[in-house]
């Protein structure tokens, strides 16, 4: 699928397969999605740019590289997102971070934004936002609309589980962000959750049902 890359390494998929079992515990869902997160961040940094930096190691001068550009920004889609964020910042702890505060009205599938908070400089930064779940992809598509107007231009988007249905409106509102997902699911129930997926990411997370 163009624009989307599934990252099936085994390790994630051996992950996210105990994170889908109901049986898995809230303490050891929360520590499955930062270690996975830690995987996920590995791909989608993957092409980053590079440059050379003149170092001294103990044997003599060398040209080394280093990342390129300004600082990244993480930007997480709260409350779900944290849980991706914590093993990303584990990789990249100097990235600056964004919150992006949203949740989805259970009756509408509307998103709702209640908070936001991002570095001033967005643009000419790398913006890598996270979510674990993109289902109808109203949250995400907002959280862009959002960030682009706020200046980010180099976006991409990291989730954990996506719906075919969400990736296509998602793709088609934001045609210039690339997707990155451990998954793509069969599809979204009545209630538009994703299935088989793993029920509610954020719940899941807290042990808030
Ligand atoms: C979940 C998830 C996404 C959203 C995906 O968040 O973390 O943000 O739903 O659904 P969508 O693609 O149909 O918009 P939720 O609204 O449950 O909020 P929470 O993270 O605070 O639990
Ligand atoms: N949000 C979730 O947390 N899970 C889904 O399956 C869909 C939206």
């Amino acid at each position: 699928m163009d624009g989307v890359t599934v990252i099936d390494h085994p390790l994630v998929q051996h992950k996210l397969t105990i994170m889908r079992n109901k049986e898995t515990s809230t303490a050891s869902f929360r520590r499955l999605l930062r270690e996975i997160s830690t995987l996920l961040c590995y791909e989608v940094t993957r092409n980053l740019d590079l440059t050379t930096t003149r170092i001294e190691t103990p044997m003599g001068p060398m040209d080394a590289p280093t990342l390129e550009g300004k600082k990244l920004v993480f930007a997480s889609i709260l409350r779900a997102g944290n849980g991706l964020l914590e093993g990303m910042l584990d990789l990249v702890p100097a990235a600056r971070v964004a919150h992006v505060g949203i949740y989805r009205d259970h009756e509408t599938l509307q998103p709702v934004e209640y908070y936001f908070k991002a570095p001033e400089d967005l643009a000419n930064r790398l913006v890598i936002v996270v979510d674990p779940m993109l289902a109808t992809a109203n949250s995400a598509t907002a959280a862009m609309d959002r960030l682009k107007a706020r200046g980010a231009s180099n976006i991409r988007f990291l989730c954990l589980l996506a719906a075919p249905e969400g990736i296509e409106r998602f793709r088609t509102a934001h045609p210039d962000i690339p997707v990155y997902t451990a998954a793509i699911d069969s599809h979204l129930n009545e209630k538009g959750y994703i299935v088989p997926g793993l029920g509610d990411a954020g719940d899941r997370m807290y042990g808030t049902k």
